[in-house]
C-alpha cells in the first residue's frame, strides 16, 4: 500500500493466531485471553476514548511530559535521526518528537509499527499532512517482528520509542524478553524512550480503569464482541460485568471479565463449547505500575543506559530515555 510520503509493510497479521490463542486462553483452568485481541477497529476506537476520560490521567500526564521535555529528549540523541514507534496507535503523541527533529534536520522517516492496518493509516495521514519533510513507513506488525525487521534495514541513528506504558501490559517475562531483544537490535548510536505509569494511590488507579462513564467496561467487553464476529462465538455480553481491582502484592490493574451466571458458550469456529460458573472470571489485562528506581534497574540490568528521566509535577508518570 503506497501514497504520497506513505508506505507500509505487513509483517504478519495478528488475526492468524487469535484462534489458537482463545483455544489456549478459555480451555484453561484460570481462564485469561491476551490483551492485544482488545484492538480491533471498535476497541480502538473505545481506546481512543479511554485516553480522553477524566479519570485516565495517563495519556494526558505523558503527552504534558513530552510536551515540556522533548527538545531535551532529542538533544541527547544523535543528528539525522530517525522515529521508530513501537504500538503506534493513532500517532497522536510522536508530533512532540517530530517537531524538535525538523527543527534540526530537513527530513524524517516515522516508521510506525502496530499491529493494526487501520489504526496506522488514520493515525498518519494527519501528519503527512502537517509535515511536508517527513515520511512515514508504517509497519503491520506485533513489536519483536517490528523491532527486528528495522534491525536488518541499515540506517542512521533512530529513537525507538514505546510510549503510553504499554509496558505496563508486559508480564516479567515479556519485559525481560523485550529488553534483551532491544538491547540485541539497538546499536549504540540508537536511543530508546520508554513511558512508564508511576505506582500510586490505588484509588487513583482503579478509578482510572473503571471510569464513571462505563468506556472501560465497554473496552473490556469488546473482546468478547470481537470473538463473536472473528470466530462465530454466542457470548452474551449482557451477561458479563467488567471488573478492575488492584494487586497490591503485584503491582498492577488486574481487569477481567465476570460471568453473571452458569452459562456454556459456543465457540463455533473452535468447536469448543466453555463453561462458566457463576463469578467465574476471563482474566483479559494486567496493567502493572513501576516503581521509577525498579525501572531503572530493569533497564540497566539487561545492558541499557539510562541517560535521563522525565516527570509530570505530580510524579504520575516517567519517560525514561536510554541508549
Ligand atoms: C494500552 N495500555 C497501556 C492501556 C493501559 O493503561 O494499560 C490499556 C488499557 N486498558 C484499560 N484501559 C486502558
Amino acid at each position: 500500500m503506497a501514497n504520497e510520503g506513505y508506505t507500509c509493510i505487513v509483517l504478519r497479521n495478528a488475526q492468524h493466531t487469535l484462534a489458537e490463542d482463545v483455544r489456549q486462553g478459555l480451555t484453561a483452568s484460570s481462564k485469561w485471553l491476551p490483551c492485544k485481541y482488545f484492538y480491533d477497529p471498535a476497541g480502538n476506537a473505545l481506546f481512543e476514548q479511554i485516553s480522553e476520560l477524566p479519570e485516565y490521567y495517563l495519556t494526558r500526564t505523558e503527552t504534558a511530559i513530552l510536551k515540556s521535555h522533548a527538545a531535551s529528549i532529542i538533544e541527547r540523541c544523535p543528528s539525522d535521526l530517525a522515529l521508530v514507534e513501537l504500538g503506534s496507535g493513532s500517532s497522536t503523541k510522536i508530533r512532540y518528537l517530530i517537531e524538535p527533529c525538523l527543527a534540526r534536520q530537513q527530513e524524517l522517516t516515522y516508521y510506525a509499527v502496530d499491529i493494526s492496518p487501520v489504526g496506522l493509516e488514520n493515525g498518519t495521514r494527519q501528519l503527512l499532512h502537517d509535515y511536508s519533510r517527513l515520511r512515514i513507513m508504517g509497519v503491520v506488525a506485533e513489536f519483536g517482528d517490528g523491532l527486528r525487521y528495522l534491525a536488518s534495514r541499515a540506517g542512521g541513528p533512530r529513537l525507538v520509542a514505546f510510549l503510553g506504558s504499554t509496558i505496563g501490559n508486559f508480564t516479567e517475562e515479556e519485559v525481560a524478553r523485550f529488553f534483551t531483544m532491544l538491547r540485541r537490535h539497538l546499536r549504540p548510536m540508537d536511543r530508546f524512550l520508554l513511558g512508564v505509569d508511576l505506582v500510586k494511590d490505588p484509588a487513583v488507579l482503579e478509578a482510572a480503569y473503571d471510569d464513571a462513564q462505563g468506556i472501560t467496561a465497554k473496552f473490556n467487553l469488546n473482546i468478547l464482541a470481537r470473538l463473536n464476529r472473528a470466530l462465530s462465538a454466542n457470548f452474551d455480553l449482557a451477561t458479563f460485568r467488567h471488573r478492575a481491582v488492584w494487586n497490591h502484592a503485584r503491582h498492577r490493574i488486574e481487569m477481567h471479565l465476570v460471568s453473571l451466571r452458569h452459562q456454556r458458550v459456543r465457540i463455533a469456529d473452535l468447536d469448543l463449547d466453555i463453561e462458566f460458573r457463576q463469578d467465574e472470571t476471563i482474566h483479559t489485562e494486567n496493567c502493572h505500575k513501576y516503581f521509577r528506581e525498579h525501572m531503572h534497574s530493569l533497564l540497566t540490568d539487561h545492558g541499557l543506559q539510562v541517560l535521563g528521566h522525565f516527570s509530570d509535577p505530580q510524579d504520575q508518570f516517567c519517560l525514561f530515555l536510554a541508549s
